[in-house]
C-alpha cells in the first residue's frame, strides 16, 4: 500500500465569501487527511483561490475595485477562514501568484508545442456564470440551468485544446479504473457525457476583451481561459515538473469537489494531464450539494449559511461532526440548524458526552480516578463489546478511505450506545456495594476506559480537539497530529494507576427553548438559538449519571405517535405474537406481543400509542416497525389507548 496521501479542494472563486459548502469540501478534505496521518501516511492537503476570469473582474466592478485588490481582499478571508475551522492545510495556492502563472505558461507551450492547441472561430451559446461556451444539449427552457441565465451569442476567434483527440483514451480510462471517479453515479455520468462526440475546448479569451487571465505564452493577444489556468493548479503547487513534491505526491493525487464541477475536473483535466504527458491523477471523489431549508442557498433569499456564525455558537467540533455525519457522500443534504441542534444534543451531548462521563466518574468514585487492572477475567459480555469495538475499528478502516464518513461514523456510535447499555447492564454501582465483586468491577472499568480511549482515537480525524481533549482525560496526552491507530487504540494500552481526569461536560447541550436574538446566524428566518454555554447549563445533570434519571432530551427522541389497528392476525406458530396494521397517517406493520391477552379480532378499530422510530425488528420472521405501548399489572396487560378518538399519526408528548 502507498504511505504517501494527497488531496485537494476546488480552488474558490474570490467572487463570494466562504459559505457552508466550501466549508464542507474543505473539511471533508481536512478529515481525510488527518485519517491517513492516523494511519501513518505522509501526507499534502492543497486548498486555494481561482482569481481569474470575467466573473472576478465583474465581482471586483460591483464591488468598486480593481480586480487585483479584490482578489487579494477575498482569497485572504478564505485563507483566514480555515484554520479557524481547524482545518490544516499544507499550502494555499492563489492562480494570481507567479509559481502558478509559470506553469500553466510551460503546460501551454508543452501542448501547443506537440500540435494539441490551434487556432479557430467558433460561435456558439456562451454561458457568464459558467466563463465557458455551452451546448445546445446542455440548455433547459433556453437557459443556463446552473444560473438560470440565458446565455450570450459570441463569435471569437481563439485557440483550442483538441480534447476530442483523447475522447477514446479517457473511456477506455474509466472504464479500465472504477474508481477513477466515484461515487459510481458520477463516473456513469461522466460516461454517459462521453457517449457523444467530444468538443474541442475553447482555452483562450482575447485580452481586448477579457486582460484578466495568464497571457498564452505564444500569443500574447489572448490569455488563458480560467478553467484551463484554474485545474493547472493542482500540480503548480507541487513545483511541477521538477519538484521533489510533484514527484511524491502527484502519483497519489485525490481530488476532492462537488458535483458542480464535475465537467472540468472529469473530462478537461484528465485530458489535460494525457495531453501534457502527466499521469491521470487516482481519484475524483464527488459529493452533492448542501441545501438550506431544503432550497438552494441563495444570497438574495438570505439562506447563505457562513461557517463561521456557526462554528462558534455551536462548538467548531459539533459542526464538523454535524457535517461529516449528516451528508451521505455523493448526495445532496439538507441543512438547518435543528437539524444541528438535535445531532448536538441526542449524539453528542447524550450518547458520547454521556459514556465519557459516566466512565470517568464511576473511574474517579470507585478507584480514585486512577485506571484499575483488569481484575477479574474476561466475562461473555466483556469480550462481546470489545469484538464489536474491535468490528467497528475494522469497518472505519474500510469506509474512511472511500468516503464513508457517515458509515464510518455510524459504526463508532454503535459502539458508544453498546458500551452505554454494558454500563447499565454491568451495573458497577451495584458492584461497588459488593468488596467480593472488586475484581470484576475493575474489569467493568477497564474495559470501559480502553473502550473510550479508541473511540477517542477513531474521532480524531472529525472532531480533533474532543479527541484530544478526551485522550488527555484517560491520560494519554498527545497532540491530535501525532496520534496514530496502530500504536494508540492497542487495547491494554492505558497505564495501570495512571491518572485520568473528570472533567466538564465534553459537549454542553444546546436548548432550543432559550431563545437568544443576538446571536448572528446567516440567514434570516433561521430560529433563534442560543449555546447553553454559560457554566451553569453545562452542569445540568448528565443524563443517566447513576440514579436512572433521564433528561428532557432523551425522552423527547422518543416519537410517540397515536395509532388506529387496521387488521390484525396470530403470528404463526406463536402463541404471543400478533401481527398488526397500525394506521399512524402512514400504514406500518408492527409485531406486538400480546396474543395472550387479546384476540386478533377485538384488536382491529383499537387506538394505540406506537414508538414510531424504533429500529426495525424481526420477530418469527415478521418485520416490525414500532412498538405499541402497554401497562402490566397482575391481572394482566391492557393497551395504552387516548381518553377520545385522536386522528392517527397524532404526537404524543
Ligand atoms: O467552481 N454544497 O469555484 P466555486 C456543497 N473556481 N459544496 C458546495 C456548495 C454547496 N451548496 N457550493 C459550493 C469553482 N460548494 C472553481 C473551481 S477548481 C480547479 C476551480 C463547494 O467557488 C464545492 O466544493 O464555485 C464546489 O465544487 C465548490 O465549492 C465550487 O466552488
Ligand atoms: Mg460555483
Amino acid at each position: 500500500m502507498d504511505q504517501r496521501f494527497y488531496i485537494t479542494t476546488p480552488i474558490y472563486y474570490v467572487n463570494a465569501e466562504p459559505h457552508i459548502g466550501h466549508a464542507y469540501t474543505t473539511i471533508v478534505a481536512d478529515v481525510l487527511t488527518r485519517f491517513h496521518r492516523l494511519m501513518g501516511y505522509e501526507t499534502y492537503f492543497l486548498t486555494g483561490t481561482d482569481e481569474h476570469g470575467d466573473k472576478i473582474v465583474q465581482a471586483a466592478e460591483a464591488a468598486g475595485t480593481d480586480p487585483k485588490s479584490y482578489a487579494d481582499r477575498i482569497s485572504a478571508l478564505f485563507r483566514e477562514t480555515w484554520p479557524r475551522l481547524n482545518i490544516r492545510h499544507d499550502d494555499f495556492i492563489r492562480t494570481t501568484e507567479p509559481r502558478h502563472v509559470r506553469v500553466v505558461q510551460h503546460i501551454l507551450q508543452k501542448v501547443y508545442d506537440k500540435g494539441d492547441i490551434y487556432f479557430d472561430t467558433y460561435r456558439g451559446h456562451y454561458c457568464v456564470g459558467c466563463e465557458r461556451f455551452i451546448t445546445d444539449r446542455e440548455l433547459v427552457d433556453g437557459k443556463c440551468p446552473d444560473h438560470d441565465t440565458p446565455p450570450v451569442e459570441r463569435e471569437e476567434a481563439n485557440y483550442f485544446f483538441r480534447m476530442s483527440a483523447y475522447q477514446g483514451w479517457l473511456i477506455k480510462h474509466i472504464e479500465q479504473n472504477p474508481d477513477f471517479i466515484r461515487p459510481e453515479r458520477y463516473k456513469n455520468e461522466v460516461l454517459a457525457f462521453l457517449r457523444d462526440p467530444l468538443e474541442d475546448l475553447c482555452i483562450s479569451r482575447p485580452r481586448e476583451r477579457l486582460s484578466w487571465g495568464i497571457p498564452l505564452p505564444f500569443d500574447e493577444r489572448f490569455v488563458t481561459y480560467v478553467w484551463f489556468d484554474a485545474l493547472i493548479n493542482y500540480v503548480s503547487a507541487l513545483d511541477y515538473p521538477d519538484g521533489a513534491l510533484f514527484r511524491k505526491f502527484w502519483p497519489v493525487a485525490q481530488h476532492l469537489i462537488a458535483k458542480d464541477i464535475l465537467k472540468p475536473h472529469g473530462i478537461y483535466w484528465p485530458t489535460m494531464l494525457k495531453a501534457a504527458g502527466i499521469q491521470p491523477y487516482r481519484h475524483l471523489n464527488v459529493h452533492g450539494y448542501w441545501k438550506i431549508n431544503e432550497g438552494k442557498m441563495s444570497k438574495s433569499r438570505g439562506t447563505v449559511v457562513r461557517p463561521l456564525d456557526l462554528a462558534p455558537t455551536y462548538g467548531l467540533d459539533a459542526f464538523r461532526y454535524f457535517l461529516l455525519r449528516e451528508m451521505v457522500f455523493g448526495l445532496d443534504a439538507n441543512f438547518s440548524e435543528d437539524a444541528l441542534v438535535q445531532r448536538l444534543n441526542a449524539d453528542l451531548a447524550n450518547d458520547l458526552g454521556n459514556l465519557f462521563s459516566r466512565t470517568l466518574a464511576m473511574t474517579s468514585r470507585y478507584f480514585g480516578g486512577q485506571v484499575p487492572p483488569f481484575g477479574d477475567p474476561e466475562e461473555p459480555e466483556d469480550a462481546e463489546l470489545r469484538h464489536l469495538l474491535e468490528q467497528a475499528v475494522e469497518q472505519y478502516q474500510k469506509e474512511m478511505p472511500q468516503l464513508g464518513f457517515h458509515k464510518a461514523l455510524m459504526t463508532v456510535w454503535d459502539v458508544i450506545n453498546a458500551a452505554n447499555k454494558y454500563i447499565d447492564r454491568t451495573a458497577p454501582w451495584d458492584l461497588a456495594k459488593d468488596s467480593s465483586r472488586r475484581g470484576r468491577l475493575q474489569r467493568v472499568l477497564r474495559t470501559l476506559l480502553e473502550l473510550n480511549k479508541t473511540v477517542a482515537v477513531l474521532l480524531v480525524p472529525f472532531m480533533p480537539e474532543t479527541a484530544e481533549k478526551m485522550l488527555f482525560r484517560l491520560g494519554v496526552a498527545r497532540n491530535a497530529l501525532d496520534v496514530r491507530l496502530d500504536r494508540d487504540a492497542v487495547w491494554g494500552s492505558l497505564r495501570e494507576g495512571g491518572a485520568v481526569e473528570k472533567g466538564e461536560a465534553l459537549f454542553p447541550r444546546v436548548d432550543l427553548k432559550k431563545i437568544a436574538s443576538d446571536k448572528p446566524l446567516g440567514k434570516k428566518d433561521a430560529p433563534a438559538v442560543a449555546a447553553a454555554s454559560a457554566p451553569k447549563a453545562t452542569r445540568e445533570t448528565p443524563l443517566g449519571v447513576q440514579d436512572g434519571l433521564i433528561g428532557i432530551e432523551a425522552f423527547q427522541r422518543l416519537d410517540l405517535r397515536v395509532g388506529v389497528i387496521r387488521a390484525a392476525q396470530r403470528v404463526p406458530k406463536s402463541k404471543k405474537l400478533v401481527q398488526l396494521t397500525v394506521d399512524t397517517g402512514e400504514r406500518r406493520q408492527v409485531v406486538a406481543g400480546i396474543g395472550e391477552h387479546y384476540a386478533p379480532e377485538e384488536l382491529v378499530g383499537k387506538t394505540v400509542i406506537l414508538v414510531a422510530n424504533l429500529k426495525p425488528a424481526r420477530l418469527m420472521g415478521v418485520e416490525s416497525h414500532g412498538m405499541i405501548l402497554a401497562a402490566h399489572d397482575t391481572h394482566g396487560l391492557r393497551l395504552i389507548t387516548t381518553d377520545a378518538p385522536t386522528a392517527p399519526g397524532s404526537k404524543v408528548s
